[in-house]
């Protein structure tokens, strides 16, 4: 087994309290909570390439790190309130107190021009569309019905504090095999794909408006391999299926996670799944608890 060298611990402040301003379909804040003694303790550069609401960026504030999606409203989203933060909150602060049906749908199928509008408002349809949902039509247009949640708002000063953590991140709206290629020895890439699997018949799903195909799912396999090759820390997750276990075979490191999930169309009701964790090193902190 390769031996990691000895590097300075990647975190800016372990007791800088951070969280997503996003909620997103396949986001890990469960998996922070719960597992958070898989990640490495040091590596170099950070690099998340399906990044979605970045739940392990926000929870381990790396120093240097690459974000990317192939989702470009998305990243765009990340650069305004980068550069904006205070801007989109004012915003959302006057969306909170407009809030409605017919706001919501007036909103939703407008032109707007200025950037900062455009992702005050991919924050807002995020917060009280259904399910938090990310779905366009054939023209590229977010779709989603209104959901019954109304907290349109943040606490103040919150925009302000995602700005800091993302001022040394390089964003990028891309592919994630280019991003996974990019990878060098000792970074540390979270991989946490749409989970498709390769029995769903036609062979693909639509996920955040991006199709995912079996075909990417082996194609996101060979960049992971090679990425190992070069001496990159690698985690996977991916669905807990045997002919995804069977695409991560040569990653040394594998475990069950379980956690409960909320059926859909029946809040109330919870039940425990599984999902898969792939890893290339030996989580150091496992042992310890
Ligand atoms: C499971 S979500 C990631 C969730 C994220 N870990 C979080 O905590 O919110 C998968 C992401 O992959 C993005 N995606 C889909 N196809 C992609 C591709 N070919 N390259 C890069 N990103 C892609 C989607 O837009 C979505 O944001």
């Amino acid at each position: 087994m390769r031996k990691v060298k000895r590097l300075q611990m990647n975190v800016v402040n372990p007791t800088t309290l951070s969280e997503p301003f996003l909620k997103w379909a396949g986001g890990k804040r469960w998996l922070v909570r719960g597992y958070s003694h898989l990640f490495p303790m040091e590596f170099e550069r950070y690099i998340e390439p399906f990044l979605g609401s970045g739940a392990v960026f926000f929870h381990l504030l790396p120093l240097q790190s690459i974000l990317a999606d192939k989702n470009a409203e998305l990243i765009a989203a990340y650069r305004v309130i980068r550069r904006y933060p205070d801007e989109v909150a004012k915003l959302l602060e006057s969306y909170h107190g407009r809030h409605s049906c017919r706001f919501y749908y007036d909103i939703r199928d407008a032109d707007l021009e200025s950037e900062i509008e455009q992702a005050a408002r991919f924050v807002y349809l995020n917060r009280v569309c259904w399910n938090g949902l990310y779905r366009v039509n054939l023209k590229g247009k977010f779709n989603v019905p209104i959901g019954t949640k109304t907290q349109v708002k943040f606490q103040t000063g919150f925009l302000r504090q995602v700005s800091t953590h993302l001022k040394h991140a390089k964003l990028m709206t891309s592919d994630f095999e280019t991003v996974i290629d990019g990878a060098r020895c000792n970074d540390f890439v979270y991989v946490d794909p749409p989970y498709t699997v390769s029995h769903n018949n036609n062979g693909f799903i639509k996920y955040n408006g991006v199709l995912f195909s079996w075909a990417d799912q082996l194609r996101l396999a060979n960049a992971v391999k090679r990425a190992v090759a070069r001496g990159a820390l690698v985690f996977v997750s991916n669905a807990d299926h045997a002919p995804v276990k069977k695409l991560y075979r040569e990653l040394p490191f594998y475990r069950k996670l379980g956690r409960a999930s909320i059926l859909a169309g029946d809040s109330g009701a919870r039940r425990q799944t599984s999902e898969a964790a792939f890893l290339s090193y030996q989580p150091t902190l496992e042992d310890e608890l």
